[in-house]
């Protein structure tokens, strides 16, 4: 059913871009972060864990254990073929477990992510 919609939406955006044909499309700019961190792994996070979807994905989970932060990387490198070096698993597991999870987090506290723009979309 969702499928054989689709083209009729294609054909829609295209007809709305107008005689011109040309449709431009500004992307808000990325502006959540992963907290800094003396440890290893925010490092490795942050190198890693941007390419596919945002960092909101990780500030919006509960906090949680190690174990799910263990069984959620594993996943990121497994099932969803993130290039995340074995040896990476376990210093960004730490990493997200002591700013994202039960465990304390080194001093001084993790700083809070930037706010989004107002309105998301920066003026032309
Ligand atoms: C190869 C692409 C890719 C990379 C790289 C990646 N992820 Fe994901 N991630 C996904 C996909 C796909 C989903 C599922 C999206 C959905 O369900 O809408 C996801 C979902 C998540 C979620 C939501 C909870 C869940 O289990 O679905 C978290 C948290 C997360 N990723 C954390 C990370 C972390 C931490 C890293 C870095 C270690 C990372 N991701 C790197 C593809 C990636």
């Amino acid at each position: 059913m969702k499928l054989s919609l689709r083209p009729v939406a294609l054909a829609l955006t295209l007809a709305a871009a107008g005689p011109a044909g040309a449709l431009e499309i500004t992307l808000p700019v990325e502006q959540v972060r992963l907290a800094d961190s003396p440890l290893p792994g925010a490092a490795l996070a942050g190198a890693l864990c941007y390419t596919c979807h945002s960092a909101e994905y990780v500030l919006y989970q509960p906090t949680s254990s190690r174990t799910y932060w263990k069984a959620t990387v594993t996943k990121m490198q497994k099932t969803f073929a993130a290039p995340i070096p074995d040896d990476a698993i376990d210093p960004i597991v730490d990493y997200l477990v002591k700013l994202y999870g039960t465990e304390t987090p080194p001093a001084p506290a993790p700083a809070r992510p930037a706010a989004p723009a107002p309105g998301g979309v920066p003026p032309k």
